[in-house]
């Protein structure tokens, strides 16, 4: 099987002439950041982004052993490199933005949640759910409308799976997509902060009010079972349970909706995989993961420097902001060979940085990964020589996720 290049337009900095620019805020970031990824990883493996105050980590070996490093590369201040982050966004530090031991106890609670037996007992249920949507989807097309395959399927696929797990009523589901694209679009504007802090609010306000109906009224949901759960003796205090709310909706909303929408658009510029995988259906689980290190949605975070720390020779101070590019690292040749920049659904890909590595390793991996195969498995079988309009695409204005907003999506 013959695989592809990506080749897309260049729009952050031209490659190869003077010293590498990499600005993930530049309007069009996004469209294809990976020639200036690529010229981080060889001319400066270390960059400093002097104009916001951070520096950059590129190549795999680096970010890999910074995930895991959280002595030294904390998470206690936040997850980006804008200064200030916590403070602006109005948050207590939530279980994600924590360092061990204190993160440990709270994650044992929460992987209680996410045992691989209790997510495969989830299969039937998100099977159906996908199953009405490309019913949905296929009657439209065959109405002569182009829907967006966005909003009509890889949106609402993990808002379903979300709000089942955290046990919130049919009727209110809908408020979750906004926020969650609200909290994800961080960019530097004030308006996008606006945003951010509204849907923090909005999102704080709602579960205050379902946790204090799930006290009198409990479920057979996640949200019921961490009210009553303890951490060395003690209830879990309403902020706790509030941060793991948010961490949920913000952090598996987003980010299983774009892995879902960029495969769809590797899967139209690379006919020929898709075919293979239309043939082999088999092999689309093992593709989700090469589908995530291909376009990883979460494309860098950061952590900030307990200690300075001396890194190819020069000395960062304390409390420095170090941005981990995980989408860079995924397409490493020192980790993945010369074809690191082929997308090649028949690759074993043993490990990746897109869901992190560490501490903080993706709670929801094992789900995402679910939604992801599933996602693709009923699509697939349904419309094998689907189109989309990719001139009509919107992407996502984001510096930390790549993803759509719209993708306008024919039956083929
Ligand atoms: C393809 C989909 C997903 C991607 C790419 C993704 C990515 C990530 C990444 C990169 C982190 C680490 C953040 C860091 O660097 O500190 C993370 C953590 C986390 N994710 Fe996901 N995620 C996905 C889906 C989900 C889902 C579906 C859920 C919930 C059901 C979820 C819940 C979490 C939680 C709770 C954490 C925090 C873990 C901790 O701090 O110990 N994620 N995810």
């Amino acid at each position: 099987m013959s695989v592809t290049s990506d080749t897309g337009p260049v729009t952050l900095t031209p490659s190869g002439t003077g010293p590498v620019r990499y600005d993930p805020f530049e309007v069009g970031a996004m469209a294809d950041p990976y020639p200036v990824y690529e010229r981080l990883r060889e001319e400066a493996p270390l960059y400093r982004h002097a104009q916001g105050d951070f520096w950059v980590l590129s190549r795999f070996d680096d970010v890999f052993r910074a995930t895991r490093d959280y002595t030294n590369f904390s998470s206690a201040k936040g997850l980006t490199f804008i200064k200030d982050e916590m403070k602006i966004l109005g948050l207590a530090p939530t279980f994600i933005m924590m360092d061990p031991p204190k993160h440990t106890a709270l994650r044992r609670l929460i992987s209680k949640g996410f045992t691989p037996d209790r997510v495969s007992a989830m299969e039937p249920l998100i099977r159906a759910f996908v199953r009405e949507r490309a019913d949905q989807v296929a009657e439209r097309c065959a109405a002569g409308e182009t829907p967006n395959i966005v909003s009509e399927y890889t949106s609402p696929l993990p808002t379903f799976v979300l709000a089942e797990l955290l046990g919130v009523p049919p009727e209110d589901r809908a408020r979750f997509d906004p926020w969650s694209t609200a909290i994800t679009s961080g960019s530097m504007e004030e308006e996008s902060l606006g945003n951010a802090v509204q849907a923090v609010a909005g999102l704080f306000g709602y579960f205050i009010q379902l946790l204090e109906r799930r006290r009198v009224d409990p479920g057979d949901d996640m949200l019921s079972a961490l009210r009553s759960a303890e951490v060395d003796g003690q209830r879990l205090s309403n902020w706790d349970l509030l941060g793991f709310c948010f961490v949920f909706i913000a952090g598996g909303n987003d980010t299983t909706n774009h892995m879902l929408a960029n495969a769809l658009v590797r899967l139209a510029q690379h006919p020929e995989q898709r075919a293979y995988l239309v043939a082999h259906p088999e092999r689309i689980g093992p593709a989700v993961d090469e589908f995530l290190r291909y376009d990883a949605p979460v494309q860098g975070l950061s952590r900030t420097l307990t200690a300075p720390m001396e890194l190819y020779g020069q000395t960062l101070p304390e409390n420095a902001k170090v941005h981990l590019l995980y989408a860079s690292a995924n397409r490493d040749p020192r980790q993945y060979g010369e074809r690191a920049h082929e997308l090649d659904v028949t690759r074993d890909v043993q490990r990746h940085m897109s869901f992190t590595q560490g501490p903080h390793f993706c709670i929801g991996a094992h789900i995402a990964r679910m939604m992801g195969r599933i996602g693709l498995e009923e699509l697939l079988r349904r419309f094998p020589n689907y189109q989309l309009d990719l001139g009509g695409a919107v992407r996502t204005n984001s510096a930390f996720v790549r993803g759509y907003e719209q993708l306008p999506f024919a039956a083929g």
